[in-house]
Parts: structure tokens; sequence; C-alpha cells
């Protein structure tokens, strides 16, 4: 078994962005900068928006938060995304997920200029993905595809089963998986919540990616000997034994998998820190007009 080290993998990638962005900078460019819209107090949200503004700190770019009351209407969310869009010194900008109950996401999606749309969301950015055009690929399906090419796992000809078939990973990462590229050519199964033999299904995977959002979900006897098992899943549990309340728990029963599997990404240090890697490359693209020109 070894460990898809996303700890060690993003540090190298968000190196490497950073050597870009000093040479973008040295050069008299402009220095990249990306813009998150938190809208409410959702307590993962904002420890993941946290992480991205920090990150981006980290490599040299610059970033701006716009904080918004959970009272926001979606007009004066519109609003706000429409000034960004306009905004030239805004390079690329996300609107974090989930919003409060009364906007629809998918109407913020649209509204995001493509150009801009780093998250990847927008319906222009998604076809071009399935058709194979250049694009911003989202975060999380980033993340999972840069460690299975960093760490040269074989994909062709395998089966990649996708649990979970949410519009941030599932959905993508099924038709990534099947492109005629690497890392893809894997013949892929999508399972969700009406599938009824999801056990025999996780069974016959090579590639086993789980996103449904259910801790410890899949168990040893989910997974094939050898597979390569990713987690997706970050779900917080009540733990008091820790400083923070809770605990962060994957889909994957970590303990009993990992023995059985030939490569498998823990929960926390997995999936996760590699997510950040695909916003920060997006953005430096949409810096660099590399998608839209
Ligand atoms: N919520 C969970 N994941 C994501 C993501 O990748 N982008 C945004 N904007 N919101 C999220």
């Amino acid at each position: 078994m070894q460990l898809l080290d996303g700890k060690a993998l993003s540090a190298i990638v968000k190196a490497e962005i950073k050597v870009q962005v000093e040479q973008i900078k040295a050069a008299g460019g402009k220095t990249p900068h990306l813009a998150a819209v938190l809208v409410g107090d959702n307590g993962a949200s904002e420890t993941y928006v946290a992480s991205k503004i920090k990150n981006c700190e980290e490599i040299g770019f610059k970033s701006t938060l716009v904080r918004m009351p959970d009272t926001t209407s979606e007009a004066e969310l519109l609003r706000e995304i429409e000034k960004l869009n306009q905004d030239p010194d805004v390079d690329g900008f996300i609107v974090q997920l989930p919003l409060p109950a009364h906007i629809s996401e998918n109407r913020i999606m649209e509204a995001v200029a493509p150009e801009k749309d780093v998250d990847g969301f927008h319906p222009i950015n998604v076809g071009r993905m399935c058709k194979g055009l250049p694009t911003y690929i989202s975060a999380t399906p980033f993340g999972i595809l840069e460690m299975l090419e960093r760490y040269k796992i074989q994909t062709a000809g395998k089966h990649c089963v996708v649990v979970g078939r949410s519009q941030i990973v599932g959905l993508p990462m099924s038709v990534l998986m099947q492109r005629n590229t690497y890392p893809g050519n894997c013949t892929v199964t999508i399972c969700h919540s009406r599938t009824q033999n999801l056990k025999e299904m996780c069974q016959s995977a090579d590639i086993l990616i789980a996103a449904l959002g259910r801790p410890e979900f899949i168990t040893a006897d989910y997974v094939k000997e050898g597979a390569v098992v990713i987690d997706v899943g970050i779900t917080r549990v009540a733990d008091l034994t820790k400083k923070s309340g809770f605990a962060i728990k994957g889909d994957v029963k970590f303990d009993e998998v990992a023995p059985k599997s030939s490569f498998i990404t823990p929960v926390p240090g997995g999936v996760g820190l590699m997510t950040i890697c695909g916003l920060l490359t997006n953005t430096l693209l949409a810096s660099k007009k590399a998608i839209y020109g």
C-alpha cells in the first residue's frame, strides 16, 4: 500500500506555481488576482475560503475576500458578481458554495463570466470539459487527476467507479476519467443513492473514487484487493477530544481499506489539500488569458 500524499504533493505544485508568479512579476507582468465571495457564516465554508486566501498570499497572488451576510438577496449577489466580472484587476473569482437556500446556485454560476470562472462551474466551462476543449477543470477533479498523474498510476483500460454524482465532483470526475487522454481512458461507472448493487459495483473497481459525503461508508468489503482508492469525503463529525470539537472523516474507512489497496488517499492530508492547487492553477491560467484569450 502506498499513500497518495496530498500534503507533500500540494507543496510541490504550489512551489511550481510560485516560481511562475515570480517570473511574471520579474518580467513586469500583472500579479494574478483571485477574489472569493463568501455569503453567510457556514463554518466549513469559512475554513475553506480562509485557506484559499492564505494559499494565494503564500504563492504571491493578490486576493480579495468579499463577505456578504446570509440575508443577502439573489439580486444583491448578482450585482456583486457583475462588479467582479467588470473589474479588470480581478483575473478570476469564486462564489463559495453552498449558498443560503433562498439563492439559486445555478443562476449564480451562470452569472460568472466564463473567462473568470476559475471554479469551472459555468455551463460553458462544463460543456467545454465534456467536449475535451481547453477549460478550467474544477478544483477537486483537478486535484485527483494531478495525484493520479504525479504518482504515475495506470488508468487506461481500468474500471473506474465513481460513487456520487454531485455537480462539483462525481459528475465531472466521471467525464474526465473516460477521456482519451492520461489520466483517463477508463471504463467508468457512476453510482449514486439509487444504485441497487453498489457493493458489487465497488468490488469491481480498479480505481474507486468515493465522493458520496457519508463518513466511513466504504468499508473493506467494498474494495477489491489492489484497488486505487481516492477518498473525497470531508465530513465534520463531533469529537470532543479535539480542540475544535470536531474531527474530519473521509468516505472511506481508512484503517481497514488501506491494507487492501495499492494506493490510497488519507483524510485529512489527501484530496482536500490538492483541490487548492486546482484553483491556483486556474487563476494563473486566467491571468495569462490562456483559455479565452
Ligand atoms: N464548496 C465545496 N467545494 C467548492 C468549490 O470547489 N468551489 C466553491 N466555490 N464552493 C465549494
